[in-house]
């Protein structure tokens, strides 16, 4: 292990330190090291490409959502990324997880996961998620229509009633693109409140003994950079529980807020602190209750990104530089089968040579995968030496979420693995999927 000097040293590059993890120094040689662990040292024992998690960082991101919201469980969105480490670490800091399919429940079992923390989601669940929830013993499973309504009671064999929440549709327009603004009318997730849907969903779930609704679930998209939203989604949320008291004399004691707290991608972006979000829905539930009469409901959040994205950091080495049309490209070793955020969503990061310090200017560089689509683009314009050449070692901070969990085999390229860092020491949680993965799955001629 390389020695790391012991007084952290300010990095100017690194321009803003929210984009990278608090661990992260200068190291000798133009390096930058996480967790006490040099990036180019886990590139070469690792391989590239490979994504590094910074485990105090999770943890302490978790934490921090936890002293935000003190009254309020804190669900982890597994999607985010999750492995089997991952949920040992929510599970010690006192987390629940947000799964959305047997696979995360199956994950979640493996290791133990009290299954009364954990929240199944999920706008078609198959056969199999729900036998397995019903299964594992989940705490609460969250109505996505109306049809799983009556097939999920069918399922519950007691001897208590299954709990569950319905997932309404405030009609809130809130997240960084449209393919993740799931708060808003005209897409699929969720139950409208303005056209009743969510009502009558509420009127059968009553209907059926074998299950407890216990309240209401709303989530408004990824990526939302202000608490305002937030506190809207609490007004009307609490506005339709009074009216369901009216019309149907419950009153439900858990509401939901789902996730979508923004992290910073780019210097200077905004990414409230979980403390901002929390004392501005804090505030707007006490407002909301009051005005209502309504008793205070516990509060749920469910932080993915928020926890995951700023943990993470994608290490590529350069396979090819080309300047063409008067642009110049740096082909790296991974791309849109690693990284599949910015060819959906435009997504934007900035990247930085690491483990050769470079003296050459600075230019705009396209940072573009390997892979056989013109639009597998990692990162346009980004501030990049004149001289970056093939072999060097590229890194990218805030890739700890929505990336290695939404990777694909394309090209059959490998999945890379996922390196945990900590107190100077790495160790591999997920390794590099292998040739042998692809052929074992080809069984037929
Ligand atoms: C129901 C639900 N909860 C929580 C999340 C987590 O969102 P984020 O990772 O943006 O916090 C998602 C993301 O899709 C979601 O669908």
């Amino acid at each position: 292990m390389t020695a790391i000097p012991a007084v952290p040293v300010s990095i100017p590059e690194l321009a803003a330190p929210s984009v990278w993890p608090v661990s992260a120094v200068s190291a000798p040689g133009g390096d930058v090291a996480v967790g006490g662990v040099p990036l180019t040292e886990i590139a070469e024992r690792y391989g590239t490409p490979a994504y590094v998690l910074d485990e105090d960082e999770v943890r302490s991101r978790a934490r921090a959502w936890l002293r935000a919201l003190p009254d309020a469980e804190v669900v982890y969105a597994a999607k985010a990324f999750v492995c089997r480490a991952v949920v040992d670490w929510m599970e010690q800091e006192g987390l629940g997880l947000d799964v959305c399919s047997a696979g995360e429940l199956e994950l979640a079992a493996v290791r133990g996961f009290p299954a009364e923390r954990i929240v199944l989601h999920g706008n078609a669940k198959s056969p199999e998620d729900l036998r397995t929830a019903l299964r594992l013993g989940v705490g609460r499973i969250v109505i996505d229509s109306d049809c799983e309504i009556a097939r999920l009671a069918a399922q519950v064999t007691g001897p208590g009633a299954q709990q569950v929440m319905v997932r309404v549709l405030p009609g809130i327009e809130a997240g960084a693109h449209a393919k993740i603004r799931t708060g808003a009318e005209g897409q699929k997730f969720g139950l409208s409140i303005a056209d009743g849907d969510a009502e009558d969903a509420i009127a059968r779930i009553l209907g059926q003994p074998r299950l407890e609704l216990t309240g209401l679930h709303s989530h408004l998209g990824s990526q939302i950079s202000s608490p305002e939203p937030y506190a809207q989604n609490v007004r009307r949320v609490v506005a339709f529980m009074a009216r369901i008291r009216e019309r149907h004399g419950i009153t439900l004691p858990e509401l939901d807020l789902g996730g979508g707290f923004a992290v910073a991608y780019l210097p200077g972006d905004p990414a409230p602190l979980p403390a901002a979000y929390g004392r501005r829905i804090n505030d707007e539930l006490v407002r909301s209750c009051a005005e209502f009469d309504y008793p205070l409901p516990r509060l749920t959040v469910e932080p993915g990104r928020s926890i995951m994205a700023p943990a993470g950091i994608a290490l590529y080495r350069v396979l090819a530089v080309k300047r063409t049309g008067g642009q110049v490209f740096v082909a790296v070793d991974g791309g849109m089968s690693d990284n599949p955020r910015p060819a959906l969503y435009g997504a934007r990061y900035t990247v930085r040579l690491v483990g050769r310090a470079s003296a050459a200017p600075m230019r705009a560089t396209t940072v573009v995968g390997r892979h056989c689509e013109a639009g597998d683009v990692l990162a346009e314009a980004v501030e990049l030496p004149e001289d970056v050449r093939p072999g060097d070692v590229l890194a990218v901070p805030a890739s700890g979420a929505y990336q290695v969990s939404m990777a694909s085999g394309y090209n059959m390229t490998r999945r890379p693995p996922v390196v945990a860092v900590s107190g100077g020491r790495s160790r591999l949680l997920v390794r590099r999927e292998t040739f042998d993965d692809h052929r074992s799955r080809d069984v037929g001629l």
